[in-house]
Parts: structure tokens; C-alpha cells; sequence
């Protein structure tokens, strides 16, 4: 379905930490589909496209969800593949994100926007990560194995981004998901940097959920995480670092140069 929107402005490659773009979808068309609940805004997947891989290069999406991944890979001419529990659209395989049946070290970049909480319904499937609550140990359990997974299949060099939201219930308190899952991402690659990525949820806008978050002093989640990690090239590292060259200078006994 084509959506016309004169106004948008251009897409641009995000220079900050702090990324903002105010649509859900660029251009005049739709990625993914609008009516998803859930859906990745379309721009922080292209950035990440355009920085860390070029045409042909294969991206993953193991959360695919309703398949924007797929069309931005499209969209740039790089390859997709996109696995989800429960598929949305016939281009999307069938799949747990903590078992993918993909090989090892065959991937240029693995993007993944999990469900962070049970606050959403996906599917009926109860391997359903989103079945699991944000304070349930076994909610990080989950991702960690998924996280493992991701990295399993990415080639050295490959880049992995994992978009994702604290959570806040006012009887239970904060759960700090960015962090727990930062931990698990630090444990299998290397860091490359962390983003803020502004929400524009329109529920943020609501009168009576601003007017609660002050009157019950709470915060509403204005930003999603955006981890870029990598996995180490380690033959790149060898072949950049130059030979130490051997120290042929004559020593005496003890060890002193020129007999000193
Ligand atoms: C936040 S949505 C992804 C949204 C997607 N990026 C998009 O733009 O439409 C999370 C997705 O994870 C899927 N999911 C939950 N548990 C899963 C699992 N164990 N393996 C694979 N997919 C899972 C859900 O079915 C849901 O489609």
C-alpha cells in the first residue's frame, strides 16, 4: 500500500548518538506494515544498513515481526533473511530466534527488535519471548541465548544491532532491560557504541498519561536503546598490526647493549 507523504524529509545518515526521524516509515512507501503493533521504525534499521554493509551483503532479522527489516534490505539492495515464531507474511521463516537454522559465521549484519516484556500479545505460541515478564529472570535467559545465537551466525566483522526498551509498571517498578541485555551483547562481541533513539509513541502524547506520570512522579520511556556490537575480525586485527621488528644489537652478558 503506497502512502503518500510530500513532507517527509530526506533520509539521512544519522551523525549523533541521539537519533530521531519523525515517521515511522520513509520515503513514499510503507516497510513492514503500519497496522503492526510493535513495528521498528523503518529509518534506525536503513542507518544501520547504509553504515555497516554494502550491496549483496546478507542481513538477518531473527524478531522479523512484520517484515520491515525484509523491505529496507530490499530497499538498499542488500540480501534479507527474516525469522519469527509466529510469520506474518509469506517472506518471513518460520524459526526460534535462539535456534536459527542458518549457518555459522555466514552473516554481514543481525538486527533484532525483541519483545521486551509481556505487554504485547504476539502470538499464541508459548515459546513466545514475549510471554515472558521484564522481571523474569528467565526473560534474560531467553535473550541471552538468542543474543548467543545472533552472533553464532554473523561472519567476522559482522555488525549486530539490538533496538530495545526499558520497562516501567507503577506497582512493580522499573526493569532495566537495556542494561541486562547490554550485558549479555558485551559478553559475545565487541562494543561499537550505543544509541538513543527517540520515541514518537502516541501514547507519549496522551494528555492523561503525561498528566498520571506527573501526578504519580514516573517517567513515560521517551527513548529505545540502539546496541551496535561486532564480532572481532581477528585476521583483519593480525594483518593492520605490523611485525615487531627483532632487536639485532650485540649485548653483553648481562644483557647491556654495547658492552655499556
Ligand atoms: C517487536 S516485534 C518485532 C517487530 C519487527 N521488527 C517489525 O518491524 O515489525 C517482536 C517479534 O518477536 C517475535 N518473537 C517472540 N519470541 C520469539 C522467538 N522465540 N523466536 C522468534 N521470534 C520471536 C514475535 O512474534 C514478534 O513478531
Amino acid at each position: 500500500m503506497q502512502h503518500e507523504r510530500p513532507n517527509k524529509p530526506a533520509l539521512r545518515i544519522q551523525p549523533t548518538t541521539l537519533w530521531e526521524y519523525p515517521s515511522q516509515h520513509y520515503g513514499s512507501s510503507v516497510q513492514g506494515d503500519a497496522r503492526y503493533v510493535g513495528a521498528t521504525p523503518s529509518y534506525v534499521i536503513w542507518n544501520l544498513i547504509e553504515r555497516y554493509t554494502k550491496p549483496g551483503d546478507l542481513v538477518l532479522d531473527p524478531f522479523c515481526g512484520s517484515g520491515t527489516t525484509l523491505d529496507v534490505a530490499k530497499d538498499t539492495g542488500r540480501l534479507g533473511r527474516g525469522f519469527d515464531l509466529s510469520p506474518y507474511r509469506a517472506d518471513i521463516e518460520q524459526a526460534d530466534a535462539r535456534k536459527l537454522p542458518v549457518d555459522s559465521v555466514s552473516v554481514d549484519l543481525v538486527f533484532m527488535d525483541p519483545p521486551y516484556g509481556d505487554h504485547i500479545d504476539y502470538s499464541d505460541d508459548k515459546n513466545c519471548i514475549g510471554k515472558l515478564s521484564a522481571y523474569d529472570p528467565k526473560y534474560y535467559q531467553a535473550m541471552h541465548r538468542a543474543i548467543r545465537e545472533g552472533a553464532r551466525v554473523l561472519k567476522p566483522g559482522g555488525t549486530m544491532g539490538i533496538y530495545v526498551c526499558d520497562y516501567f509498571e507503577k506497582k512493580k517498578g522499573f526493569a532495566p532491560v537495556g542494561f541486562q541485555l547490554f550485558g549479555s551483547l558485551a559478553e559475545a562481541l565487541r562494543i561499537v557504541d550505543v544509541v538513543s533513539v527517540v520515541r514518537h509513541n502516541k501514547s507519549l502524547d496522551l494528555g492523561n498519561h503525561r498528566k498520571a506520570a506527573e501526578e504519580g512522579n514516573f517517567f513515560l520511556r521517551g527513548f529505545n536503546y540502539l546496541f551496535i556490537a561486532q564480532k572481532p575480525d581477528l585476521k583483519a586485527i593480525a594483518a593492520a598490526r605490523p611485525e615487531p621488528k627483532p632487536d639485532l644489537r650485540k649485548r653483553d652478558r648481562r644483557g647491556r647493549i654495547g658492552g655499556r
